[in-house]
């Protein structure tokens, strides 16, 4: 349905056929934040929620781009003249992915593409990672490139380092393009090897729901840098290429090695966020899905007080969601607002819910948006 709409909006904007419609997901994180830029572990699944892409190429090296959510306007821009604050706003990420694609040393021509995603904004759910990775396979395909999904994923990160000035590590790429259909994605950052895990809540009587805050605090952009400093910072300090190498039997000792305040408290959330990577996933790989809860709730208090990273929102629904009922609950995604995640028996689902949206009401706040993850695939060719 969606892929009818997408490849007709293309025709009566530019007049042709698209070649094809190709589409990547939002993710949402289960396990393991900011431990990407750490080289650490993490464990996204990927949404239901897409980009999609209609497109097809050009011969005259123009790269044109619509976007459904900005319906006023085309983006047109020459393929060759592409360059780091040439492209502005959403259209710098399907451009710096076309500009990560060519520095890499591909042939590649314009294009026509048009854009539509169900991926909520501002929400943790990466949006920007899924329109990035929704063209990167739609190029990719186009033009015989025959990159990997690991491959594409590390160019989509590069965009948006490089070209969108953005400094994220690869989660969110890798999940956008890598996730499978029923599984979580277990990721080494320091080596990129992956590990589908299945994840098959309903057969366990469970749901893992979404509840997007609605709230983006105007300082994140910052503050995530300022963390990834302090993280870089703090490596550097204990004589080693990444956090990721400081063992957790050793943490105690390298924390004394460290001066006291920021730097040990960052590095105490990447350490003990990587040791619950790994506990989560032997309780997965165990069958044990229910035991991965209360580890979901102690990655949200390392966040809140540790990595400082949560806000009022986010502790609201988690705090909320666990004394309803919950297993477990943990904000995802880079922070400072955005989404939580909740483990729940089913059956209790809607309580929980309901519950999260009073305590909102009764602080006067936006009413959040739920909705369940069921683990999606990754980006893929529709037509
Ligand atoms: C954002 C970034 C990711 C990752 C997460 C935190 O989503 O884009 O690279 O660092 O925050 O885990």
């Amino acid at each position: 349905m969606e892929t009818e709409a997408v490849s007709k909006g293309f025709t009566t904007l530019y007049g042709t056929e698209p070649e094809g419609v190709w589409q990547a997901p939002g993710r949402v994180n289960v396990i393991g934040e900011h431990t990407d830029y750490n080289d650490g572990f993490m464990l996204p699944i990927a949404l239901p929620h897409a980009a999609r892409v209609a497109a097809a190429r050009r011969d005259d090296g123009l790269l044109r781009l619509h976007s459904v959510q900005s319906p006023d306007s085309v983006t047109e821009v020459v393929v060759a003249d592409l360059a780091p604050g040439s492209v502005e706003g959403w259209a710098a990420y399907p451009a710096g992915v076309v500009w990560a694609l060519r520095e890499a040393g591909h042939q590649v021509a314009g294009a026509d593409l048009y854009l539509d995603s169900d991926v909520p904004t501002g929400a943790g759910l990466s949006s920007s990672a899924a329109l990035e990775c929704a063209v990167a396979t739609a190029y990719n395909d186009l033009h015989g490139l025959a990159l990997t999904p690991r491959q594409l994923a590390v160019l989509a990160q590069r965009a948006e380092n490089a070209f969108v000035g953005v400094p994220c590590g690869i989660l969110d790429q890798l999940a956008s393009s890598c996730c499978a259909e029923g599984a979580a994605l277990f990721v080494d950052a320091r080596s990129l090897d992956t590990r589908q895990v299945p994840l098959d809540l309903a057969a366990q009587g469970l749901v893992l729901l979404v509840i997007d805050t609605e709230v983006k605090h105007a300082h994140a952009d910052g503050a995530y840098a300022e963390r990834r400093a302090g993280c870089e910072r703090s490596a550097e300090l204990l004589g080693v290429p990444a956090l990721r190498d400081v063992p957790y039997d050793g943490l105690d000792a390298a924390l004394a090695r460290l001066p006291e305040g920021e730097l040990r408290s960052l590095t105490r959330h990447i350490v003990t966020e990587d040791a619950r990577v790994e506990r989560v996933i032997a309780l997965l790989d165990a069958g044990d899905l229910r035991g991965i809860g209360p580890i979901l709730t102690e990655g949200h208090a390392s966040m809140r007080d540790d990595f400082a990273i949560s806000c009022a929102e986010t502790d609201l629904a988690v705090d909320t969601a666990v004394a309803a009922g919950a297993l477990g609950a943990r904000m995802t995604g880079g922070g400072f607002g955005g989404s939580v995640i909740v483990l729940a028996e089913r059956a209790d689902a809607d309580r929980i819910t309901a519950a999260v949206t009073d305590a909102f009401a009764a602080r006067g706040w936006k009413t959040p948006r739920a909705f369940t993850a069921v683990p999606a695939a990754g980006a893929r060719r529709l037509i």
